[in-house]
């Protein structure tokens, strides 16, 4: 095998953001672009001769061929054998999961994740070190110095590998491991959910809804719900994976998973409706006419942990992302387990998980996860919400035929009998759920706004006019002056949030403007790291009601005067001229 150096300079552009290198596909053909990007990830990760490497993809256009190229460098660069997924496909938690089992050096993961994909679509890349999980900091910012200073890469002069049938075969000394991206990952999840109680329950006519969005949970989801799980086939929709995912934007939210979301919403809806994005990380999940935010499903799933096998020893802590609701820190608190907030990102979770401080995480914007991996996992989500509703109408079967027994009979809609211990906190539906878990903790009302593609300088705009405010919003005890009062609510205190790495120590600066008020409500406004063209904001907004007669309230109303609070101290829309988000969830 002929091995080439192919001389080279550098793209300016090639920071990567939240989670990896996004760029359209375009920016990616240019030549010398992705060899570019990935002879950086070699450079700095300095892999010994002869390891071992995970890579695959969520199909997306650009993917095998980008998978092609990567292989040939990875043989030139000395790799003894990469892992990749037939057909080039593995999702990202599949992908950390396979990272993880066979000890791998790292992977790498193609996706541009929720962004829509195609040929004018997004295409990305990232590098997962040996814990499975996307690479720190540290390493990011040394993979975009390489990527400045790089004169020349390295390149295998080879055939194409073929993808398409599981086995070995060689590229120069390197072996290529064509796997299977299901196997793996299917049987992790055996081992942490109660597969027969969830089997039981879709069998007894617990009707499901999963929504692949044409993106890379279809044949997952179609193993673990139709196959082992014993799920009509209908169960799972769009589940055929296309390299532009059907023309969709797959961001399971309300916007975007619209099909879903009528499904849900309509007249004969299913019990459970859920949907994963383009790489298989994210998840919603949906009752039948009811959205569960992901803030709260976080929270749920940490309350109920204790009833699903893979949890029942405990958990060791929990953390959030700063803009996440801190519904969970109320769960921690009264299961005594710490909490940490992390900035946006996945990747300031492993620290935590790989220190043994935290067992659950999770985000706002739909991801959760554990420690059986180091990505978020949105199927992942979806059977352990299964597990709980599970676990929980067992007790409710078992009355039932206790009832009917002794003749006593109980038609589905009579109301659960109220008697001591587990049975009177059981509820069927994932609505009962969540009411029962706000009567219990109160409810943080949460939402998120989105102001997609404006002008990067009206987004810098934005911000620097709230930093710029700070002074005059908040409290200043030295001069005798409360903080800025809107209405009812007062500004207690308004910063940049900034972490301190409690594992490592790093620093992490400028990750998000917080306006925090008295009652303990909050605004934060954030940049995007993850779009590609012109800029996101997003601005957060959470309030607390521990009032059980206010809970049925929608979340836009009663965060109307934090809304307008928003607008007004951003000037966002004088600023940018937008009159409304893009997407609210
Ligand atoms: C977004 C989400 C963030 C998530 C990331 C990757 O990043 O907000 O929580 O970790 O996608 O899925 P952002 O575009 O806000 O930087
Ligand atoms: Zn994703």
């Amino acid at each position: 095998m002929q091995i080439r150096m192919v001389a080279t300079t550098p793209f300016t552009d090639q920071k990567p953001g939240t989670s990896g290198l996004r760029k359209r596909v375009q920016a990616f053909r240019q030549p010398h672009y992705l060899e570019n990007f990935v002879q950086s990830i070699f450079d700095t990760i300095a892999a010994p001769k002869g390891s071992v490497l995970v890579l695959g993809g969520d199909g997306r256009h650009y993917n095998r061929e980008a998978i092609q190229i990567i292989l040939k460098m990875a043989a030139a660069n000395g790799f003894g054998q990469v892992l990749v997924g037939k057909g080039g496909i593995l999702s990202t938690p599949a992908a950390s999961c396979v990272i993880r089992k066979y000890r791998t050096y790292g992977g790498i993961i193609l996706s541009a994740s929720h962004n829509p994909g195609g040929p004018d679509g997004d295409f990305g890349i990232k590098y997962n070190t040996a814990n499975g999980g996307p690479a720190p900091e540290k390493i990011t910012e040394a993979i975009y110095a390489a990527s400045m200073r790089i004169v020349q890469y390295r390149i295998a002069d080879a055939p194409d590998v073929a993808l398409d049938a599981l086995g070995d075969s060689r590229l120069g000394d390197m072996t290529v491991s064509v796997i299977d991206p299901v196997d793996d990952y299917a049987e992790l999840m055996e081992s942490l959910f109660d597969f027969a109680a969830i089997r039981a329950l879709l069998s007894g006519g617990f009707r499901i809804r999963f929504d692949a969005m044409h993106a890379v949970t279809g044949p997952y989801a179609r193993e673990i719900f139709v196959n082992r799980l014993g799920a009509p086939a209908d169960s799972v929709i769009n589940a055929e994976p296309l390299e532009d995912f059907g023309g969709g934007h797959p961001d399971p939210n309300l916007t975007y998973a619209h099909e879903l979301v009528e499904a849900l919403y309509g007249d004969d809806a299913p019990d459970f409706g859920a949907a994963s994005d383009g790489d298989g990380d994210r998840n919603m999940i949906l009752g039948r006419h009811f959205f569960v935010t992901p803030s709260d499903s976080l929270a749920i799933l940490a309350a109920n942990a204790h009833r699903v096998p893979g949890y029942k020893q405990g958990l060791a802590g929990i953390a959030r992302s700063m803009p996440t609701s801190a519904a969970v820190d109320r769960v921690a608190a009264a299961l005594n387990i710490p909490c940490y907030e992390t900035p946006t990102g996945w990747k300031f979770f492993g620290n935590l998980m790989d220190a043994g401080k935290v067992t659950l995480c999770g985000e706002e914007s739909f991801g959760t996860g554990s420690n059986h991996i180091r990505e978020k996992d949105g199927l992942w989500a979806v059977l352990f919400w299964l597990n709980i509703l599970a676990v929980r109408r067992q007790p409710v079967e078992a009355m039932t035929r206790r009832c009917e027994a002794s003749g006593a009979g109980m038609a589905s809609s009579h109301p659960l009998p109220q008697t001591a211990g587990f049975a009177s906190n059981v509820s069927r539906d994932v609505e009962a759920i969540v009411r029962e878990h706000w009567a219990r903790f109160g409810r943080n009302v949460y939402s998120r706004h989105d102001y997609e593609g404006i002008p990067a300088d009206a987004a810098n705009g934005v911000m620097k006019r709230l930093h710029d405010r700070f002074a005059e919003l908040q409290a200043c005890p030295e001069q005798g002056r409360g903080g800025a009062q809107f209405g009812h609510l007062q500004v207690r205190r308004c910063d940049d949030f900034s972490y301190t790495d409690p594992v490592d120590g790093s620093v992490s600066q400028g990750q998000g403007i917080r306006i925090l008020f008295v009652d303990g409500s909050r605004i934060v406004f954030r940049l995007s790291g993850t779009g590609t063209e012109g800029a996101t904001l997003r601005i957060y907004l959470e309030s607390f009601e521990p009032d059980v007669s206010k809970h049925h309230l929608d979340a836009q109303e009663a965060l109307a005067t934090l809304i307008s609070i928003a607008l007004e101290i951003s000037e966002l829309r004088q600023r940018t001229g937008r009159e409304r988000p893009t997407v609210i969830t």
